[in-house]
């Protein structure tokens, strides 16, 4: 449900501006806040509150759950003194860069677009949209990080608005959004969803009709050798489903799984992270990431896309990288 139906026990919710969707210059009052909303997939309440996933694919928002109770600073990437900052937003810059090559960015002159962002966690992409003016509808799972994607998104530029809900329970009509979005960011989602096809159709059916998707997903064998991985999946490598229950449920993409999902669309996607967050950063130093915070990975990204380049032209570790990246247009009939 809208912002509009958030409510916070005891004190009442802060000021809404007119909309939705919300200026985000006006919410001000609202960083900080732990607002309730009203799921709209009912079975996240449990979840929220420590429950065990109903099936399998749920995993991810239990992990997520627990996640901000014992390593918060790890899931809110955006904030500056968080531990992995620097490389989340260098990271941030590699996936932009990629869209951009892709001819997936629109530009500034395009004026003000609509943007749906399904799995927003905390606000990465979200938040660069917001800053060049856009109408950003956040969707996340978790509560805790929508909360924080709000947070991070006041005082910016464009307008948001904020539903608590799974991407396979998308609100039927987004007040605010009617006439359908010029762009949906599915970064790292598709991956952790029950039915990702289904999804897709049920963005199709929301984009406008020049309107396309940014995606960005976890791909086959890189995911399985990456740093941050957890210990101890190694099915993961050779199934291409990585699953502990009460933690973790992430399927793996291969050029063909790509292909095979995205049918009935026109993508165009390339490989991507063989470095951060890939199974070679420890090769080349996080340090690669350095001052990437300060200006949203600018200065960084030549010397990151040098190793990527390396890394992409040898033939053991091609095949190795940790994620797909890619633009997607529904075929018109
Ligand atoms: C890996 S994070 C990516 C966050 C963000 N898109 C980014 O790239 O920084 C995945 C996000 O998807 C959310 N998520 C996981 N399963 C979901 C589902 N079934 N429906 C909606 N959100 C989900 C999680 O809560 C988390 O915030």
């Amino acid at each position: 449900m809208s912002l509009a139906r958030a409510t916070v026990p005891l004190a009442g919710a802060p000021f809404l501006p007119p909309g939705p969707p919300f200026a985000a210059r006006d919410l001000d009052a609202w960083d900080g806040i732990e607002f309730d909303l009203p799921p709209g997939d009912l079975r996240l309440r449990a979840l929220y509150r420590g429950g065990r996933e109903p099936v399998d694919v749920l995993a991810n928002l239990v992990g997520y759950a627990e996640g901000w109770a014992e390593y918060p600073d790890y899931i809110d990437t955006l904030a500056p003194d968080s531990p992995v900052h620097e490389k989340k937003m260098l990271e941030r810059a590699l996936t932009l860069h990629h869209w951009g090559a892709l001819r997936g960015l629109p530009t500034d002159a395009a004026g003000r677009r609509t943007v749906l962002d399904i799995g927003c966690g905390v606000g990465r992409f979200a938040t660069w949209f917001l800053d060049r003016g856009d109408d950003v509808c956040l969707i996340d799972g978790d509560l805790r990080s929508l909360r924080h994607a709000v947070w991070h998104g006041a005082g910016r530029k464009g307008r948001l608005d904020a539903y608590w809900t799974t991407a396979e329970a998308l609100p039927a009509v987004a007040e605010g959004f009617e006439a359908g979005f010029d762009v949906a960011v599915l970064a790292e989602i598709l991956n952790y969803v029950e039915r990702p096809t289904e999804v897709l159709a049920a963005v199709a059916s929301r984009l406008k009709p020049d309107g396309y998707v940014l995606f960005s997903l976890e791909a086959r064998y890189g995911w399985a050798l990456s740093t941050d991985v957890i210990p101890g999946l190694g099915d993961g490598f050779f199934s291409g489903v990585a699953f502990r229950g009460g933690d973790r449920h992430v399927v793996c993409y291969d050029e063909a799984g790509v292909r095979t999902l995205f049918e009935g669309w026109d993508v165009e996607f390339v490989p991507s992270h063989w470095v951060l967050s890939g199974p070679f950063e420890l090769l080349v130093g996080a340090d690669v990431a350095h001052g990437a915070g300060k200006d949203e990975g600018r200065s960084a990204l030549p010397q990151l896309l040098d190793w990527e380049q390396r890394f992409a032209a040898d033939p053991v570790s091609a095949p190795l990288h940790r994620a797909w990246v890619g633009v997607a247009r529904p075929k018109r009939r």
